[in-house]
């Protein structure tokens, strides 16, 4: 038997669920199906004209060629003092490098510190892509189980329990996707605690929902709360979210000199630099007109509040209000043994999401895809119509179970 061509680390990761979700609903939507689309992991907003049109004036001036792999120095500076303004953290732009968005950013991180079998704890709920990246970088993932009664938040004891000496990284997303779950600084500093006696491990802050949190106040930064840290943090953050750039594909990670160069290697040989026209756009975003974030905090957050209360009048659901980031995440326990109308037992919520996209066209991401069955994600990212239409169209087929 010849052996396979495809890499032992491809083969043991999976395509991103969230993707093929989207690809799944856009399929429908072509073969002529309405498809009520609650899978949407980015801004529905155009992004802003400022930052368009910062985009023309680069490609006018000729700014069309390569630039330092780590990127311009302006956005650098820019970045350097976003992380001073809004985080209160100090970062030389030397120790900061532009990345083909934070999903490339945080990628690179893990690939440049991991080694055979080290460990990569991640809270579940988790962003999709943390246990595969750990994967494709030969190291092992290390699921750590949050629960609705916490708010889907890792605590200290917790922490320390799963914490071995194999244990490199701690992957930490605040606010949350897909909970919105959103740490407080009494909360961090618990972590912190014990983060303090492990100096192997290295925390990676994943901030691209920093700016979208309902509660008003703006994110303390780990760093912030325990700078004693610094050494062992890589900040990542980008203007995908924030400034509905997710198209422009420009993240960014700042941490310690050594990690940081060893990105910049690894990025002068894979990719070079992040698009020099989309870096004129992200410096626009960053030093331009701040008034579009809090716009459209605004309404995410009507559109939250309304399908909140429209999901919890479903027998059956039950979702709390996120604190952060544009996703629900709908407890659909109370289903689970309820027959179809024709005839099929759901057995999970893999199961729960089919006959919802089957039977009325609504699209969303099962809860196993996050490491945590029995739930469903479900985006505001959307207009407050199709959420009022998806949130019907779930009653509907809800009142339709035996
Ligand atoms: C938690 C989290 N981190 C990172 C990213 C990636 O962001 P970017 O578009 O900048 O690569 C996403 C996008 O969905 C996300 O949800």
């Amino acid at each position: 038997m010849s052996t396979p061509r495809i890499a032992a680390r491809i083969r043991r990761i999976k395509p991103s669920p969230s993707s093929a979700a989207a690809e799944r609903a856009a399929t429908l939507r072509r073969e002529g199906k309405k498809i009520v689309n609650l899978v949407v992991g980015e801004p529905d907003f155009d992004t802003p004209e400022h930052i368009r049109r910062a985009a023309y004036e680069a490609m006018e001036r000729g700014d069309t060629r390569y630039t330092a792999t780590a990127g311009t120095p302006a956005l650098r500076q820019a970045i350097a003092e976003k992380l001073s303004r809004e985080n209160g953290l100090d970062y030389d732009p030397a120790h900061i490098i532009v990345t083909c968005g934070a999903k490339h950013a945080i990628f690179n991180a893990l690939a440049v510190t991991v080694d055979t079998g080290d460990e990569v704890l991640i809270p579940a709920p988790y962003w999709v892509s943390y246990p595969d990246m750990a994967l494709a970088c030969d190291g092992t993932p290390v699921i750590v189980p949050t629960t609705e009664e916490q708010d889907f938040k890792l605590d200290a004891q917790t922490l320390a329990r799963y914490i071995t000496p194999k244990t490199r990284w701690l992957m930490l997303n605040s606010p949350t996707n897909p909970t919105g779950a959103t740490y407080s600084p009494e909360e961090l500093r618990a972590l912190a605690d014990v983060l303090l006696d492990h100096p192997r491990v290295l925390i990676l802050t994943d901030d691209i929902y920093e700016h979208i949190r309902y509660d008003g106040r703006k994110m303390r930064h780990l760093l912030h709360v325990e700078p004693a840290l610094r050494d062992r943090v890589v900040v990542i953050n980008g203007v995908s979210k924030t400034y509905a750039m997710t198209g422009w594909r420009i993240g960014y990670a700042a941490g310690p000199a050594d990690i940081v160069a060893a990105l910049d290697k690894l990025q002068s040989q894979s990719v070079s630099n992040a698009c020099t026209i989309s870096q004129a756009a992200a410096l626009a975003a960053l030093t331009g007109d701040q008034s579009f974030v809090a716009e459209s905090v605004r309404i995410y957050e009507r559109r939250r509040n309304r399908a909140v209360e429209l999901l919890n009048k479903i027998p059956g659901l039950s979702c709390k209000a996120p604190g952060g980031a544009f996703y629900l995440f709908v407890n659909c326990a109370g289903l689970i043994g309820r027959t179809t109308p024709a005839g099929k037992t759901l057995e999970n919520d893999s199961d729960i999401v089919l006959y919802f996209l089957e039977t009325v066209g609504v699209a969303l991401i099962a809860g196993s895809a996050y490491g945590t069955p029995n739930y469903f994600r479900a985006s505001i990212a959307t207009s407050i119509e199709i959420i009022e239409e998806g949130c019907d169209k779930l009653a509907h087929a809800v009142s339709e179970l035996k």
